[in-house]
């Protein structure tokens, strides 16, 4: 006889292992499908975050920027250090041994709130009237179990371009671009997103000499132009070279590496001669082999799965949240669709406020934001005040030698309820959460600039830049 679960989770990326925690936690009996496998063919919870994400790149985005900083940024302190070297594999060592302890770590939680982990692929049978039928796949067997409510939150994989065939040695994705084996003389990277800049960052910090093909004219578009204008100029600054508006041609592989041919803005054709590729155009959905037809469910044209507001289907009893459906493809807008469809399911009423869910790019220094930019502000007819404030004029920053970049906020010009808030600064991905708090209660820029903000810190910078909105601030 199948077993029978109060809630199926199908994926234990950040979505559905947050989801299948906070089920359990409200009583539900819940198991979760997962089928990843870690380089060693274990078995492994924790989805694309975890495994070869946001995790292992946050690893390696720090070990880069300590050599980084030894090896460059200590001489205005009056420290010489001569010689410093970086050894690869052991940086990648480590790197994998945090995302083994991450992924153990979501093991003991799974036993800790009794969760049954499902190992193999899940795919849907059939809905009847016992609930919904969905097929454990392995190589040896496959089992069937009986759902009252699923939670599909099978995640993001990375898109490729046709005729470039990703092998994660010579051409990687995200998975290869994480575990090269030595620091290539010259990279390329296709796509100068969040994942472009990040790892080419890393790889450029640890030697490589690093060229980003970018398709759009634009550098950063969905950010504040104030901060991709500062941006652009910040990591050209720091070596990294870009080439905007191009149109990626043949992309060829040799022994010597990869040669890729592409159309320049202007129209004239170029050729980069590089040893690694890594090719980060976007991810797509993950639908394969779901069969999601035998519930009646369908994706859109874009291969998510559609869902409403609150992340239901259009099946009772079916949800899907995180990467698969619409929204920002973040680990923490997963975790937060994963938390509130098991409260759904409790019958409570939670809601999430998406206009509030922040983005980092843990580049150097980082780029953060929350609510709408200056862009969208005036596509909408909204009318603001800006205050912007640097950190160069921060007594903390300058003295840890962080004083790049500022903090933008945007409020609304009659009621000055804080309606962005824009950050470019090495301690951006920690600022932008009072931001976002500020956003979710509906302060005030007026409400950040009276509240008492540590001394000397970071922080104050966010204070002034509030202030600024008023043309008040108070150290400018
Ligand atoms: P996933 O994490 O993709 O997990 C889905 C899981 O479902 C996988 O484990 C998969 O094996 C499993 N699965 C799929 N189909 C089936 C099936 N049929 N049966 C069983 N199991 C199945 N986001 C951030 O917020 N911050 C960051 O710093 C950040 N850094 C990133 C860096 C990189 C290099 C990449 C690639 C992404 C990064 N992201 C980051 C994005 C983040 O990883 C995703 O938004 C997040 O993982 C989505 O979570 P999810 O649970 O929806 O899906
Ligand atoms: P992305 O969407 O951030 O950037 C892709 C870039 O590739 C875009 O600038 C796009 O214009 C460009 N592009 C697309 N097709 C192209 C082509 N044919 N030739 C040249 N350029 C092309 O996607 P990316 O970097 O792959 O990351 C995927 C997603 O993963 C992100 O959007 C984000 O949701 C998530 N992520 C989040 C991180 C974070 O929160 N810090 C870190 C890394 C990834």
């Amino acid at each position: 006889m199948a077993q029978q679960f109060d809630v199926v989770v199908v994926g234990a990326g950040p979505g559905g292992y947050i989801a299948a925690i906070r089920a359990a936690q409200l009583g539900f009996k819940v198991a979760c499908i997962e089928k990843w496998r870690a380089p060693s063919g274990e078995l492994a919870l924790g989805g694309t975050c975890l495994n070869v994400g946001c995790i292992p790149s946050k690893a390696l985005l720090a070990s880069s920027e300590e050599f980084e900083k030894v090896s460059h940024h200590l001489d205005t302190h009056g420290i010489s250090v001569k010689g410093a070297s970086i050894d690869v594999p052991k940086m990648i060592s480590r790197k994998d041994a945090i995302v083994t302890k991450m992924t153990k770590g979501i093991e003991f939680l799974f036993r800790k709130n009794k969760i049954t982990w499902l190992k193999g692929h899940g795919r849907f049978v059939s809905k009847t009237d016992a609930g919904i039928m969905l097929a454990v796949d392995t190589d040896k067997a496959s089992e069937e179990v009986i759902a009252t409510n699923v939670i599909i939150a099978t995640g993001s994989k990375a898109r490729h371009l046709p005729g470039i065939k990703v092998d994660n040695k010579i051409i990687c994705d995200n998975e290869g671009a994480l575990m090269l084996d030595k620091t290539p003389a010259k990279l390329g990277v296709i796509g100068a997103g969040v994942i472009g800049l990040e790892l080419g960052s890393v790889w450029r910090r640890l030697g490589a000499d690093v060229t980003v093909l970018e398709a759009l004219p634009t550098f950063l578009g969905a950010c504040d132009e104030a901060l991709s204008k500062e941006a652009f100029k910040l990591f050209s600054a720091q070596g990294l070279k870009f080439h905007l508006g191009v149109k990626i041609g043949e992309v060829k592989t040799s022994a010597k590496g990869v040669s890729i041919s592409y159309q320049d803005k202007d129209g004239k054709a170029q050729k980069l001669e590089v040893d690694r590729l890594i090719v980060s155009v976007g991810r797509v959905p993950n639908t394969e082999n779901l069969a999601l037809e035998k519930i009646g469910l369908s994706i859109d044209e874009r291969g998510f799965i559609p869902v409403d507001a609150h992340c239901k289907t259009s099946v009772a009893g079916v949800y899907a949240i995180g990467d698969v459906v619409r929204g920002p493809m973040l680990a923490h807008k997963a975790e937060d669709e994963g938390v509130l469809v098991a409260e759904i399911i409790a019958g409570q009423k939670p809601h999430i406020d998406y206009n509030c869910i922040p983005w980092v790019i843990y580049t150097s220094p980082e780029i953060a934001w929350v609510g709408k930019t200056e862009a969208q502000l005036k596509a909408e007819g909204i009318s603001y005040k800006s205050g912007q404030f640097p950190f160069a004029a921060n007594g903390r920053a300058l003295g840890m030698d962080r004083a790049e970049g500022f903090v933008k906020v945007l409020a609304d010009a009659k009621t000055d309820e804080i309606l962005g808030v824009h950050i470019i600064s090495s301690a951006a991905s920690d600022l932008i959460a009072e931001a976002a708090v500020a956003m979710e209660f509906k302060a005030s820029s007026e409400d950040i600039g009276r509240i008492c903000h540590p001394h000397p810190s970071m922080s104050e910078v966010m204070r002034e830049a509030a202030l600024a909105a008023d043309k008040r601030a108070l150290n400018m």
